[in-house]
Parts: C-alpha cells; structure tokens; sequence
C-alpha cells in the first residue's frame, strides 16, 4: 500500500514498518497524515461588534471562533465536512478585549475511526503593548460524514514527536470519558 501526506512523504507499509512511523487510529485505507498537515492558526482583531459595553469580548464569539478553528482542522484532516459531536467545557483564564488580536491555533490530538478530537489554544495579543495571553483551551470532537450525512471513515494520525504521543493518549482518554458519560446520559433520557 503506497501512503502520502499532505507534505508529499510518500510511503509504503513495508515501509512503515522499517522507518518505524507511529500511525494511528482511523482507516488504514487513507493515506495517514500528520496532524501538522491540517494545523489551523486563525487571527483576528476585535471589534467593539464582538465585545459587551464595558469592552470585553463575549465567550459565546470566542467559542464561536474556537468552533470554527477546530471544524476547518478536522476538514482538512478528513478532507470530508464534518459536524461538531461533542465540545468540552470550557473557562476564561483572562478577559479578551475590544482591539486585541486573537490568535486560535487548532491541531489533531486523536483520531477514532470516524471522529477527530481537534485542542484549540486561544491567545490574545495586545498589540500595542505586545502583552500576551493565553486565554483558554479547549478541545472538541468532529464526527465526519459521507454525502449522505453518515458517519465515514477518516485518515489514520502519524504521530512524529513525543508530545503528540502525550497529547494522542488524554485525547483517548477524554474520548473514552465523553462516551461513558454520553451513554449514562442516554439511558436517563431514555
Ligand atoms: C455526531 C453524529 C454524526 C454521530 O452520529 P451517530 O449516528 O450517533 O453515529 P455513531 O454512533 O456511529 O458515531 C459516529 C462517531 O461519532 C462519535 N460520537 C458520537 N457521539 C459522540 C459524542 N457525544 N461525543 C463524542 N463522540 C461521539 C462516536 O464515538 C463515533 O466515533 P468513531 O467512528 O470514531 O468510533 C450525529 O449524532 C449528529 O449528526 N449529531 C448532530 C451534529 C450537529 O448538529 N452538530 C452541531 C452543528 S455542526
């Protein structure tokens, strides 16, 4: 099986086996791709439309904006469009406001075999003073889907560094406490 990423690394399974990449999760009938092939970073400034009167900007746009970071990171990873399954909770670690520049950097952490758990970092510049920080993260799992709105298989994750190996097993494990909590969920609901 011939397997290429989105950085043109071509590679076979035999192949695999001798350079010893980590490949995991996913079909093995895509290629298998880096979570630095589909990286999102997304910037933009903040305007007093984004923000309440005192200044400070609303959570829901910050979510808003962390929503779509981590959809286009799990699109690209896919390559398939993707709804949103599940969002984790979220807290403010410090006040976004109106002028700052916000940064979202979303990455693949995990990957099942039709889900993609995708870690938002948000962090606010303020560009005058060049004071920086780190506002809040979060991590959210995007289900994609074939034309006709099921489920579909996505590409297995290569994991190239030992932080991403870190990062591959708390995403399985959120992942694990997410469907256990959903399922109890499920029953009390009925
Ligand atoms: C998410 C959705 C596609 C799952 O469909 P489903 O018929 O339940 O499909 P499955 O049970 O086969 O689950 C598909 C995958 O989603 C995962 N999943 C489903 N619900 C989940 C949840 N609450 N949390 C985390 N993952 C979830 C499953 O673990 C499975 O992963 P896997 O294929 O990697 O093993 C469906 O529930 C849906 O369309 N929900 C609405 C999505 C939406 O409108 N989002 C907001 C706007 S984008």
């Amino acid at each position: 099986m011939q397997m290429t990423n989105d950085k043109g690394k071509v590679e076979r399974a035999s192949e695999r086996a001798e350079t010893g990449l980590d490949i995991r999760g996913g079909d093995s009938k895509f290629p298998a791709k880096c979570s630095s092939d589909s990286e999102v970073s997304l910037s933009q400034q903040m305007m007093p439309s984004d923000a309440n009167p005192l200044g400070n900007v609303h959570g829901g746009y910050i979510m808003k904006l962390g929503a779509e970071a981590g959809g286009l990171a799990a699109r690209r990873h896919a390559r398939r469009p993707v709804v949103t399954g599940a969002v984790d909770s979220m807290s403010f670690l410090s006040p976004v406001r109106v002028g700052h520049l916000l940064t979202l950097r979303a990455r693949v952490n995990w990957v099942g075999k039709s889900s993609i758990e995708v870690g938002v970092r948000v962090e606010a510049e303020n560009p005058v003073t060049g004071e920086l920080a780190h506002t809040n993260s979060a991590f959210a799992v995007f289900v994609a889907l074939d034309d006709n709105g099921r489920p579909i298989p996505v590409p297995p994750l290569i994991l190239e560094t030992e932080e991403e190996r870190r990062r591959w097993l708390e995403g399985e494990e959120r992942q694990e406490h997410r469907l256990q909590h959903w399922r109890k969920k499920s029953l009390v609901d009925g």
